[in-house]
């Protein structure tokens, strides 16, 4: 027998409840019934989001909502600022390129954070600048930006925008859309929403409404102003992706439940631990600021980390993340996303002390466990 752990920072577990919901037979999508769970699930979104905007549902994965954010508000030859600290950092430049907008980048190692000064600094260099686009959490090496200092820097000027790739943040780092002054902020369901892939979000201020209206980039699927004005009636331009938005409903419920500022503190509890345990196994720390949506470390000496992973998914059962481009083979990224509690953080941790002792490595078993047991104890129960 080989029970199943999906520990990897997407896509995530879906809950039972959420199964059992999307099992349910399916429902036309331009009917009373279904305008009422959009209408509830709508309002819901507005809550994880802290905004009073209204959170467009878009049937496609995150890069979805990415390419909209660009392709709504932005024209070719206008100028923006990525912050380039990883794969989706690099997603936003090539977005960016694919549609003729001429992109600059502020880059960085991977692991590393934007400091607000970069933006800050760049954005007085440069008052051309229309936008400035951002990851919350760069999946790719665990690491957290400063999104409420760059808002900030932002906020007060009517010609530049501040996009948000919130796809590994929104759910996990509370996030005040309104409040900070975040211009579009997207994430998607894989995530922290704990839904199969296929859905994304996307929310637009009042500024970004305004850059919408002259935006001349060719666009049809994803036209926002077309998903505005059938949403505000409770349905999506096209066929919805019902089946998914049928488990949101399910998904926000339980967020409610918990309460939106445990859901958080879950996060950060699992996050803390596997920090904690890799410390006491002496595993290197990839991101100067992490994430509370997944940990990435360095792997021992000597273990070759892509065929740790395969061996750990498919010989015991734990999915793990490896590392992406140059990093591939050399980090393990331990999710602690959505569905996952304490115990899950207990099963990583344990899978990696018997993985890397079985490939070699100098581990004293159970000393990752006890350290993140020392932090979890205060929160279980
Ligand atoms: C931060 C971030 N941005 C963008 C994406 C891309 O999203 P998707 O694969 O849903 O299109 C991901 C997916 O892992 C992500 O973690």
């Amino acid at each position: 027998m080989l029970k199943k752990y999906l520990i990897a920072p997407g896509p995530t577990p879906v809950p039972e409840k959420v199964l059992l919901e999307m099992a349910k037979p399916v429902i036309h999508h331009r009917t009373d019934e279904f305008s009422a769970t959009f209408q509830k699930v709508s309002e819901g979104l507005k809550k994880v989001f802290n905004t009073s905007q209204d959170v467009l549902m878009l049937a496609g994965s995150g890069t979805a909502a990415m390419e909209a954010a660009v392709i709504n508000t932005l024209n070719p030859g206008d100028s923006v600022l990525v912050v380039n600290a990883g794969k989706f950092g690099q997603r936003w430049r090539d977005i960016c390129k694919t549609f003729g907008i001429n992109y600059s980048t502020i880059d960085l190692e991977w692991g590393q954070s934007v400091k607000p000064e970069q933006v800050e600094d760049y954005l007085i260099a440069h008052p051309e600048i229309k936008a400035v686009l951002l990851q919350g959490s760069e999946t790719s090496t665990t690491a957290y930006h400063p999104v409420k200092e760059i808002a900030e820097i932002i906020k007060h000027k009517s010609d530049t925008l501040f996009i948000v790739d919130g796809i590994t943040s929104i759910g996990v780092h509370e996030t005040l859309f309104d409040e900070w002054g975040i211009d579009i902020a997207v994430t998607g369901s894989q995530k922290a929403f704990m839904l199969p892939p296929g859905l994304s979000f996307i929310a637009l201020s009042d500024k970004a409404w305004k850059f919408v209206e002259k935006s001349t980039i060719p666009r049809y699927y994803l036209d926002l102003r077309k998903e505005k004005k059938s949403q505000a009636n409770a349905t999506t331009a096209y066929t919805a992706p019902l089946t998914l938005i049928n488990g949101l409903a399910v998904v926000l419920d339980m967020f409610e439940e918990e309460g939106l500022s445990n859901v958080y503190r879950r996060h950060e509890a699992n996050a803390n631990a596997t920090r904690a345990a890799c410390k006491a196994l002496g595993f290197k720390p990839l991101a100067d600021v992490p994430s509370n949506a997944a940990t990435g470390f360095y792997v021992p000496e000597g273990v070759e980390g892509g065929k740790f992973v395969k061996f750990m998914r498919e010989n015991v059962g734990i999915t793990y993340a490896g590392g992406q481009d140059h990093l591939k083979g050399k980090i393990v990224r331990v999710s602690h996303l959505g569905y996952h509690d304490a115990f899950d953080t207990i099963t990583a941790i344990s899978g990696l002390e018997m993985g890397f002792r079985k490939f070699g490595a100098d581990i004293t078993l159970g000393a990752g466990v006890a350290a993140a047991e020392e932090i979890l104890i205060d929160y279980i129960g």
